[in-house]
């Protein structure tokens, strides 16, 4: 199935990615509907939200800032690494990233489309423009807006809020003139970036998804590897070499 996938790639003019929290798993990073997904007693659901914010910040930043410190001291994996060979592929490569966790361009992607944001922003809770002047946030004396005087919330999206709409728009229209479409790592649940790969493949783009686990799309996928993206797509980067050396 491999080697099958490989001789797609080489065929391909247009290929785009779609990655979950399940690519940055092997760094150590807790995937959201995991085991290891509960803070405390919460779920995401509970505290990725603006509504959680208004009536607790504190206990929005605490988590927040445990995310952070959890993710300033994991490195990309393999399956990352294997990501930035893809770019040499395609005339026209995308990478679509859920993740908020920065791993892909410290791997070395650039022009990565961030659907949810990245965690390291803070935006203020009224006028959202962003302040690079404050780094960490005591959730006991939350720093405010220089502008408006609201408090700093974290820049990424919640449940509940849109998404930004040039990333999703562009987004949309990579997805629709894909010729090969990856999903990788994402439970495909959470919209609207759960439509992309259906865009996709309704739009003629061959689909395949990388997880351990099966998911809404598996169904419609052309090709399902059940296996951790960490393992996968290093084997699939060498195949892609074989392909071209042969
Ligand atoms: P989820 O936690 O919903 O799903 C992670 C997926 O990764 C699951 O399907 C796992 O089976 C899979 N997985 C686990 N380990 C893996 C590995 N080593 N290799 C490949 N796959 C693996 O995370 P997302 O799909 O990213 O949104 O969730 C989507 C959005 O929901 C997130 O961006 C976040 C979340 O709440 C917001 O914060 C708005």
């Amino acid at each position: 199935m491999l080697k099958e996938v490989a001789r797609l790639i080489k065929k391909s003019k247009r290929g785009v990615v779609l990655t979950g929290a399940g690519i940055s798993a092997e760094s150590g990073v807790p995937t959201f509907r995991g085991q290891d997904g509960l803070w405390k007693q919460y779920r995401p659901e509970e505290l990725a939200t603006l509504n959680a914010f208004l009536a607790d910040p504190g206990l929005v930043w605490e988590w927040y800032n445990w995310r952070r410190e959890l993710i300033s001291q994991v490195k990309p994996n393999p399956g990352h690494y294997a990501l930035c060979e893809f770019r040499n592929w395609f005339e026209d490569f995308t990478l679509i990233t859920q993740n908020v966790d920065g791993l892909h361009r410290q791997a070395g992607l650039e022009d990565i489309l961030e659907l949810h944001g990245n965690i390291n922003l803070n935006i203020c809770v009224g006028c959202r423009r962003t302040d690079a002047s404050v780094t960490a946030i005591d959730p006991a004396d939350i720093a405010v807006c220089k502008h408006c005087g609201e408090k700093l919330r974290p820049g990424v999206v919640w449940f509940g809020e849109m998404l930004p709409q040039d990333v999703i728009r562009e987004s949309f229209k990579k997805a629709e003139s894909a010729d090969i479409f990856f999903s990788v790592g994402t439970s495909a649940l959470v919209h609207p970036a759960a439509a992309l790969p259906v865009a996709a493949k309704q739009n003629g783009a061959v689909l395949v998804e990388i997880n351990p686990d099966r998911t809404p799309l598996t169904a419609l996928a052309d090709y399902y590897f059940a296996a951790k993206s960490g393992e996968l797509l290093p084997q699939l980067v060498a195949a892609v070499k074989e392909e071209a050396g042969g």
